[in-house]
């Protein structure tokens, strides 16, 4: 079986390590240096009609799509028009990520909770609305702005200074012409990724991740520089008010939309004193929450991924109920800003698994660093102490110029 994987990051190393256990052929575009040791880059594409004329020429089975990027390019609605087998939404769903705004209309449109929010696309009134509000706000852009467009703000000096960069600086191009300003709730945030068949969301394990660059959860928003599974969090109380008040609505909801579509639906929770809140919705797995479950995953993902698009009515994931897993993000410093790539990386060749390369390339039997977050490093322990304590064992073992990594992940 032939398997495309679409996207250059962690996650879809993991994706392809996973599949490697049921023997399939690996296709990865653009891929990474890590991608590179387990199947074929693709390279010399420039558009998503020419990718898709490369999987119908060679015969791929499935795509998976990884990075949001491509589902927004409509990547799903365009192989499916020739027939090619693809897991992820397609553009009219993908919005539920893409499009802020549709995405909050479909929260209260279902009944979900979520953080109250009014929406804006004239300067002066969300300024007039900031000078109003008596909570604290975050600030995000309509469109995701490649997940950087949501600021959060500690007073009103700060929420007129992100305002005037979104609106009137134009920070994020065109993706912040509209901004939702959301009443900032304080909690525990939770990752719950799930598999949607058309008919039923299958959830994960939760999953915990740590978004700041800095420790205690301070700096700047990052893709993710580190998590735990499970979320400590999500109690069985959790668990039950996350199914009951989000999960079902959302069900309801795809199915009256007519947005129903085989792939993955990640939820952003924040769990709050009051019940589960929704943040938002990504129509694609976490990275590297998936890094971090795939350990515990016992089932084959190309059967969970098969059973979606042959809308199977139960699909049953197993796991390592009794291991937890903690993931750490090996980092160039000054990321998620200005950074230095091509640095050695000492020590990875003897790391043991699980491990997956984000951003690293092989020159000449060395690694090299190619990006801002560079490696996942897995810890799998009895207890949550023992994964921390592996991963940062492993950690320890890695050197390169500059390398940055938080201390204080699962801690
Ligand atoms: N780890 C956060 C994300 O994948 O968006």
């Amino acid at each position: 079986m032939k398997i495309l994987i679409l996207g250059s990051g962690g996650r879809e190393h993991a994706i392809g390590k996973k599949l490697l256990k049921d023997s399939v052929d690996l296709y990865f575009y653009p891929g990474n240096g890590g991608t590179d040791q387990i199947g074929k880059n693709i390279k010399n594409i420039h558009s998503p009609s020419e990718l898709c004329f490369f999987a119908k020429k060679n015969a791929i089975d499935i795509t998976i799509v990884g990075s949001e990027t491509f589902l927004l390019e409509k990547i799903v609605d365009i192989f499916q028009k020739v027939g090619l087998k693809i897991i992820g939404p397609h553009y009219l769903a993908a919005r539920l990520e893409g499009d802020r705004i549709f995405s909050k209309y479909f929260m209260k449109k279902y009944g979900i909770p979520t953080p109250k929010y009014k929406t804006f696309d004239c300067y002066q009134k969300a300024m007039d609305f900031l000078e109003e509000t008596t909570y604290s706000v975050a600030i995000k852009t309509r469109g995701i702005a490649s997940g950087k467009g949501v600021l959060l703000v500690k007073n009103k000096a700060e929420a007129k200074k992100a305002l005037n960069s979104i609106m009137r600086d134009k920070k994020f191009g065109e993706s912040g012409n509209k901004v939702i300003i959301e009443e900032f709730l304080q909690g525990n945030e939770a990752s719950i990724l799930s598999i949607f068949n058309g008919k039923n969301i299958i959830p994960f394990l939760s999953a915990k991740d740590y978004k700041k660059i800095g420790e205690k959860e301070t700096g700047l928003n990052t893709g993710g520089m580190g998590t735990i599974v499970p979320n400590p969090h999500m109690t069985n109380d959790v668990w039950i008010d996350f199914k009951k008040n989000i999960l079902e609505p959302t069900l309801e909801g795809l199915f009256l939309e007519k947005l129903t579509f085989f792939g993955f639906i990640y939820f952003g929770l924040m769990i709050t004193s009051n019940g589960v809140y929704l943040l938002e919705y990504n129509t694609r797995l976490g990275d590297p929450e998936i890094q971090t479950l795939f350990p515990l995953m016992k089932s084959s993902f190309l059967h969970i991924i098969q059973s979606s698009l042959f809308q199977q009515k139960n699909i049953k994931i197993h796991w390592e109920k009794k291991l937890y897993s903690c993931c750490i993000v090996l980092s160039s410093k000054g990321y998620p800003e200005k950074y230095e790539s091509g640095k050695v990386i000492k020590g990875l060749n003897s790391l043991k698994e699980p491990f997956y390369i984000a951003g690293a390339k092989k020159e000449k039997e060395k690694w090299i660093t190619s990006s801002g977050r560079v490696l996942n490093v897995i810890g799998i322990g009895k207890s949550i102490h023992e994964a921390i304590k592996t991963a940062y064992d492993k950690v320890n073992k890695i050197h390169f110029e500059n390398l940055y990594f938080r201390q204080d992940i699962g801690l």
